[in-house]
């Protein structure tokens, strides 16, 4: 009886201290997470008031209210760690606890960054061998989201004697900052970047990741961005809700692509349920920046609630089809033209499990626009898009 009491006590103790960790690592993430990043557009550039003006213009452009919810700190915020090996902040961020505070002030969440190696990939201090004091650190400043980014950590990845023991160290580093994060209690999500190496989709999710970069770095190009969004295909099985594909950051309002190719940058991210972090100056946006980055029939692509990543569905040449499929059983479909002038694509809904002619909804346009038939051609404009979505 008194063992028996004992097994039951023992159990309820368990419960109770394992269900925060629990529910942290299924509520969080629940659709791609979305937000803004200082890396694309800053670079080693961000600081305090960069944070905080970025936190007001997410407010004021109405960015907030569309859902964008993280102010993520990239590379070059660290500074000295002290004679107790506790990480502070460069000058450029005199306090990161304040600055928690006032992003936390807007209705928004701050994110930072760090490294398994001893090094960032800007050469700032890492986090080897202060894994669980940096997570502490970042617990108790208020962080929320954290892209934990391998660069430094190559060094010993080459020392090893074996690819597959340079695996391991990898792995083993990312589980160990995923236990310091859980060990904290705070709701942190967890951001892997490795930039897709050793098909990370096979085991992100197993060492916590809740979004995993899946490619080498996106630069204001449409050759680069493209390369890497239709690189996707084939990825969609391995991401689902708190366990994302992460083609990484948005360039969107950077201003190096038109705004035709940085519509076709925004529908692919949101067909492959990709995060979705603003990477652009958010106090200094045109209105079709604007436009591209807030239209919420496209958002509501992205952060569908059934939360399954889109794929290709045929491709004829530079023409490429795209489709994925909503909670309410609608099919949101990308129609894409890779070719630097316009083209006619032949849409052929067939190929995509639809029978009669379907009903359509252009999501650039805002637009109904009626009934198509199963098979219709349709122009489609150099490097653009034609995002539609479609029921029966
Ligand atoms: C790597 C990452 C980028 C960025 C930089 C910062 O290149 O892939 O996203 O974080 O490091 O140094």
């Amino acid at each position: 009886m008194k063992s028996l009491r004992c097994l039951i006590g023992l159990f309820l103790f368990t419960a109770v201290i394992s269900a925060p960790f629990a529910a942290h690592s299924q509520v969080l993430a629940q659709t791609p997470p979305m937000g803004w990043n200082s890396w694309n557009h800053f670079r080693d550039k961000v600081d305090d008031a960069t944070i905080r003006r970025m936190a007001d213009a997410m407010v004021s452009s109405g960015m907030r209210d569309a859902g964008y919810t993280y102010i993520n700190i990239d590379d070059t915020w660290e500074g000295q760690r002290d004679a107790q090996g506790i990480i502070h902040p460069n000058a450029k961020f005199p306090d990161m606890k304040a600055l928690a505070d006032y992003v936390h002030s807007k209705g928004l969440k701050l994110g930072i960054y760090s490294s398994p190696g001893a090094q960032t990939c800007a050469h700032y201090e890492g986090s080897l061998g202060h894994e669980s004091q940096d997570a502490e650190t970042y617990a108790s400043w208020g962080i929320d989201y954290l892209k934990y980014d391998l660069c430094g950590l190559r060094t010993e990845m080459k020392a090893a004697p074996s690819p597959e023991a340079a695996h391991k160290i990898m792995i083993d580093a990312y589980m160990k900052m995923h236990d310091a994060l859980q060990a904290t209690g705070r709701p942190i999500v967890y951001s892997l970047c490795q930039y897709g190496e050793d098909a990370v989709w096979e085991w992100g999710a197993s060492v916590g990741g809740n979004l995993w970069r899946t490619t080498g770095d996106i630069s204001d190009n449409y050759t680069r961005m493209s390369d890497i969004g239709f690189g996707q295909a084939g990825l969609a099985k391995f991401a689902g809700p708190g366990h994302w594909n992460d083609p990484d950051m948005l360039e969107v309002g950077n201003g190096k692509m038109n705004d035709e190719e940085y519509r076709t940058h925004m529908s692919l991210w949101a067909i492959l349920a990709a995060p979705l972090l603003a990477g652009n100056d958010l106090s200094n946006m045109t209105d079709d920046t604007k436009a591209i980055l807030m239209n919420k029939e496209v958002i509501a692509v992205d952060q569908d609630p059934l939360g399954k990543e889109g794929d290709r569905v045929y491709s004829e040449g530079p023409i490429e089809v795209w489709s994925k499929p909503l909670s309410d059983g609608a099919l949101a479909v990308g129609i894409f033209n890779r070719h630097q002038k316009a083209l006619t694509a032949h849409v052929d809904f067939t190929k995509m499990g639809f029978t009669g002619s379907v009903q359509a909804r252009d999501l650039w346009q805002h637009k109904d626009l009626g009934a198509l038939p199963s098979k219709y051609d349709v122009e489609v404009p150099a490097h653009g898009v034609l995002m539609l979505r479609v029921t029966r």
